[in-house]
């Protein structure tokens, strides 16, 4: 018989707040709004101060595997109940910028229909979303070192607007914004290394949440044929200046398809290792989890009926009216950690900031007949 690994058991004390944490995410919040602020200043029209763009909204059906061995049978993959699911594909710039400017990518899975008690600031609600980037780990441990990128990064917008040249061309936006969350200027350099297919790419929550008794990662990768063909397929993005709309758009004009929806359990360090030493941290979002010791399982498929994935219709509701944040969450799917903890207000304020400027009414769908075709 196998052993059965020591999977870190759910329990508050998971989480090791830090004592000024509120004050920093105070000004995490008041950071973001500077950079929405400014953007809606620039284009006399509120985005998301981050993942601005979106490049496909696609509806689909979540559905849990059936004989789920007991740790994996948890919160929302308890049942095998399908739950309609709305998908927002983005990229990281606060700018609309043209998409041969490749950047870090972003998808945003919000599920329906849910039932079971919430976290409390979505009491009320019945979705569970999912927010993911297309990499393994957060660009900082803890809110503390993000408030520094993020800093960084609004100084330079101050800089981009006195001088507007210098934001004028979107190379060198982008170059800002990489900067701003401290990626290597190599991620813009490889433009060509990145300029891959975003349906072949695979997303993950990278902090960690609540998986009912225990604590995991979750992820989305290709599982159906003619997605896993797109694994790594390079594409022109010098094509269109929205090249990543339109891919997505022909691709899903004829084919169906399906993602593996997985889950990465921590596993229980020694008692007593120091958050910093733990190969499972809670609190550290830029350590990636040793796949070698707990693998990605699946849990559920997301499919895909061939549709239009970016009617005006749908995108104004998804882009304009609708937040995905990881505090849309069940009880069981806590958001867990100072990075995870750190987005509860920021999103909240964001959104908030965002219907009030573009005079839209905030929509949280309670079924699937909501969202625009
Ligand atoms: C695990 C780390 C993180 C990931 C994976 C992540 C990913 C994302 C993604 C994919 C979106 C776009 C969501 C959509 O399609 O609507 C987004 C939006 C956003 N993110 Fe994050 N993010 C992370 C951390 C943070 C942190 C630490 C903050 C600030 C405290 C933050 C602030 C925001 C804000 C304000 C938005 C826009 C929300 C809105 O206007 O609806 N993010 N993020």
């Amino acid at each position: 018989m196998p052993e059965t690994p020591g999977y870190l058991r759910y329990s508050p004390s998971v989480e090791q707040p830090a004592a000024n944490e509120h004050v920093i995410f105070d000004e995490l919040s008041r950071t973001m709004q500077h950079i929405t602020r400014t953007m809606a200043s620039r284009y006399r029209h509120a985005y998301r101060p981050v993942h601005a763009k979106s490049h496909g909204i696609l509806t689909g059906t979540l559905q849990a595997l059936p004989n789920l061995p007991a740790e994996l049978k948890q919160g929302l993959f308890a049942t095998t109940d399908p739950h309609p699911v709305v998908m927002r594909f983005s990229t990281n710039p606060g700018d609309m910028l043209a998409d041969s400017v490749s950047s870090p990518r972003g998808l945003a899975v919000k599920v329906l229909n849910v039932d079971g008690e919430k976290v409390a600031n979505h009491a009320g609600e019945t979705t569970q979303d999912f927010v993911c980037i297309n990499g393994s780990k957060f660009t900082a441990p803890d809110p503390e070192g993000f408030l520094k990128q993020i800093q960084g990064f609004d100084k330079g917008l101050g800089v981009g607007e006195g001088a507007k040249e210098a934001v004028s061309t979107a190379a060198r936006a982008a170059n800002a914004v990489l900067k701003a969350v401290h990626l290597p200027s190599a991620t813009l350099e490889g433009i060509g290394a990145s300029a891959v297919h975003p349906l072949g790419e695979s997303f993950s929550t990278v902090a960690p949440v609540r998986y009912g008794d225990y604590v995991a990662k979750i992820g989305f990768a290709p599982a159906s044929e003619n997605l896993k063909a797109l694994v790594g397929k390079s594409i022109d993005l010098h094509e269109d200046y929205n090249a990543l709309q339109l891919e997505i758009w022909k691709f899903f004009r004829h084919e169906d398809a399906m993602w593996d929806v997985k889950v990465q359990l921590a596993l229980a360090d020694e008692p007593g290792t120091e958050e910093k030493d733990k190969k499972f941290p809670i609190e550290k979002a830029d350590v990636e989890w040793p796949e070698d010791d707990s693998p990605w399982q699946t849990v559920a498929t997301i499919t895909v009926k061939a549709q239009e994935t970016y009617s005006d219709a749908r995108q104004t509701y998804v882009d304009e009216r609708l937040s995905f944040t990881p505090w849309h969450a069940l009880a069981a799917h806590q958001p867990l950690g100072g990075i995870m903890r750190s987005r509860l207000k920021a999103y909240e304020e964001a959104i908030k900031y965002r219907v009030q400027r573009n005079e839209r009414e905030k929509a949280e769908p309670k079924s699937a007949e909501e969202i625009p075709a």
